[in-house]
């Protein structure tokens, strides 16, 4: 099969860019969101940004899923891809508990920044390309 890479490399260069845009803007997003949440602020759970977000992390996924079919990764083989979408499962559940489910202000607080701190994770193993990220060099 001929490698997508070399005859569009146009198009890997404009999804690696979406990608990293959309993450850029839903971990600031999210961040705001969580923010808003600890200073018991009404704003974060309004609908326009709920959909906001819901709009930055569909684009996100997609944008990722295309680059993981152009640059035909394997999760088992490349393990730090196969991290990362786990952690991916992890940052959306710890970030709804974070933001809403949680019972108490307190346990949201701690949610939101364990949330925080996996996206980070996330961020590190995405750039190294490796599943220990930062930690790997
Ligand atoms: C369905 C979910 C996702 C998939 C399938 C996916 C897939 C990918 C793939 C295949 C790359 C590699 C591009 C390359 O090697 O040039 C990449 C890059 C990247 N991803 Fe994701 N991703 C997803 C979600 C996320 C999330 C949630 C974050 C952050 C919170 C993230 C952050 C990044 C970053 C920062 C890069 C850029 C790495 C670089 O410039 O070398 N991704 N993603």
């Amino acid at each position: 099969m001929t490698n997508p890479l070399e005859y569009a490399p146009w198009l890997y260069r404009a999804t690696l860019t979406l990608h990293v845009s959309a993450v850029t803007l839903s971990v600031a997003l999210f961040t705001a969101r969580g923010l808003g949440v600890a200073w018991r602020q009404a704003w974060p759970m309004q609908a326009r940004w709920r959909w906001l977000s819901v709009a930055l992390d569909t684009v996100l996924m997609a944008a990722g899923l295309t680059l993981w079919g152009l640059l035909q990764f394997n999760p088992t083989r490349d393990t730090w891809l196969g991290v990362k979408l786990v952690l991916l499962l992890v940052y959306i559940v710890l970030g709804s508990y974070g933001l809403k489910r949680a019972k108490t202000h307190r346990a949201r607080l701690l949610f939101f920044v364990a949330a925080l701190a996996t996206a980070l994770t996330i961020i590190s193993i995405a750039l190294a390309h490796h599943p220990l990220g930062w930690l790997a060099s």
